[in-house]
């Protein structure tokens, strides 16, 4: 259930490059280099939204306002915890909104941000499928249902501990 965060850099500069040559010039494929961005570093750097601009010749505001219009990306390497709130119709009619706000309160972040020390990155997702359970979040990809924002703090501090307690076995 742990994520990585932030991915090796290994030979990534060389496969940009190679995208990007692919796709130079072609404004529209701008969600497509995102993806791959975000995909093989963990978050689309300024540093690489910079080239991104220069190479497709598409201004570097628009490119920002497209990594922080989608949640698929982000601007900072995910936390070690990835939790995201569904905000489908369903949770969302069923208190996700909720659910939402005090994730904020306890990390002290919002949305597509990853808090200071790295632990804990907040996002939301589409529907995950399980409405029946609704209202859902993920923790690092794995589903929970029946979610009530007076678990949050519960679930915040159990992972903390669980993070401390992998700490002390490694
Ligand atoms: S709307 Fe959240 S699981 Fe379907």
């Amino acid at each position: 259930m742990e994520a990585a965060t932030t991915k090796c850099r290994c030979g990534l500069e060389a496969e940009l490059e190679k995208v990007l040559a692919a796709h130079e010039g072609k404004k529209e494929d701008l969600i497509e280099v995102l993806y791959w961005v975000q995909k093989n570093y963990g978050y689309v750097p300024k540093e690489v939204q910079v080239v991104i601009s220069e190479k497709m010749k598409v201004p570097l505001s628009t490119v920002y306002d497209v990594i922080t219009f989608y949640h698929l990306f982000s601007l900072k390497p995910k936390g070690k915890y990835e939790i995201s709130v569904c905000n489908g119709t369903a949770c969302h009619l069923r208190g996700a909104p909720f659910i939402l706000k005090s994730f904020e309160k306890e990390l002290g972040i919002k949305p597509q941000d990853t808090t200071g020390d790295n632990m804990f990155s907040l996002g939301l997702i589409r529907c995950l499928g399980a409405c029946a359970v609704a209202p859902n979040i993920s923790i690092n990809s794995e589903p929970h249902g029946r979610m009530e924002p007076e678990l949050v703090t519960k679930i915040v501090k159990a992972l903390k501990e669980k993070s401390k307690l992998a700490d002390c076995i490694e």
